[in-house]
């Protein structure tokens, strides 16, 4: 399974905060943006990972997170000329895919919920076409929209339609079996003159291969668009780790509980940033971990 986290855009409706900087590298409270959909990739045990970004910002990702062995992943980069749409992150990665399956996560959205790593594990275990995840939102005119039936079947997709069907926008995490390059490479511009994601997932809708889950009411998605948007991720992640002491999207413990670094190497993770909130935490999480091997032993 590959992964592939989209950072590209032109961040215009975050200017000026995007004059100079990718909108994917902005602080969410204690971490940059990036962090939080490279969480959600690692939760679902995925360490070959593409980075797709604008060329004026992709030194700043490869700065930021190097080939990715620190936290033993495969990172690699990519580049996107213009903001042609996400569905063009299939064709980019064609090679990266090499004809496995894939996760696409969009570089500016938060996903935090209990036992998400259990839902995406279930998920990838039964991925057959296109697996996408459903939110329950107040403004469905503003997104991609799924319809279900009683039994949770996906019956129609829109993209941000004046008469939405259902209040369920599909979030930026797609799941695909192997047959997402070739439909993303037959796709043909929308009006707007992108490659959308809909489309793709349409596709798999036609031959009844496109399924849907509903992230339940005590889930957390949201999407970082705006100034607004912004500052609300950010008090969001202030609040619940000060409130819990756990952190969301410390990308070090997630590599750890997955099993890609050791304690040892978690520990000395921290160290490089001692003197830090950050530094202390990852001293105790290396501290605390115990293997679930151990732990049912004991
Ligand atoms: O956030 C979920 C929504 O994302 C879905 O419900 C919609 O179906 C989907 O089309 C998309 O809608 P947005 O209006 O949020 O898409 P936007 O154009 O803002 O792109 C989302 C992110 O992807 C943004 O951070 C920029 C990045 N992007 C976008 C395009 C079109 C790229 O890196 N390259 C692109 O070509």
């Amino acid at each position: 399974m590959k992964g592939i986290i989209l950072a590209g855009g032109s961040g215009t409706r975050l200017r000026p905060l995007t004059g100079a900087v990718s909108k994917q590298i902005l602080p969410v409270y204690d971490k940059p943006m990036i962090y939080y959909p490279l969480s959600v990739l690692m939760l679902a045990g995925i360490r070959d990972i593409l980075v797709i970004s604008s060329k004026d910002h992709s030194d700043s990702f490869r700065t930021l997170l190097g080939d990715g062995s620190r936290l033993g992943l495969n990172i690699c980069y990519a580049e996107q000329d213009a903001p042609r749409g996400i569905a063009e992150a299939l064709v980019i990665g064609a090679d990266f895919i090499d004809g496995d399956q894939v996760a696409l996560v969009l570089g500016d959205n938060i996903f935090h919920g209990p036992r998400f790593s259990l839902l995406l594990d279930d998920a990838l275990r039964r991925l057959d076409g296109a697996w996408l995840f459903g939110y329950r939102v107040r403004d469905p005119q503003r997104f991609g929209i799924g319809e279900i039936d009683a039994e949770g079947r996906l019956l129609s997709l829109q993209e941000k339609p004046a008469q939405p069907r259902s209040d369920i926008a599909v979030t930026g995490l797609y799941l695909y079996d192997a047959d997402v390059v070739g439909i993303a490479k037959n796709l043909s511009p929308s009006a707007r003159g992108e490659l959308e994601i809909t489309d793709v997932n349409l596709a798999y809708l036609r031959q009844g291969r496109a399924h849907l889950t509903e992230l339940g009411r005590g889930f957390a998605w949201l999407d970082m668009g705006t100034h607004d948007s912004l500052l609300q991720a950010a008090q969001y992640v202030q609040l619940v780790q000060e409130r819990q002491g756990v952190w969301i999207a410390c990308v070090e413990e997630v590599a750890l509980n997955r099993g890609f670094i050791t304690p040892e190497q978690c520990r000395r993770l921290g160290e490089e940033m001692a003197g830090t909130a950050y530094g202390s935490y990852l001293a105790d999480v290396a501290d605390r971990h115990r293997p679930l091997l151990t732990a049912r032993a004991v």
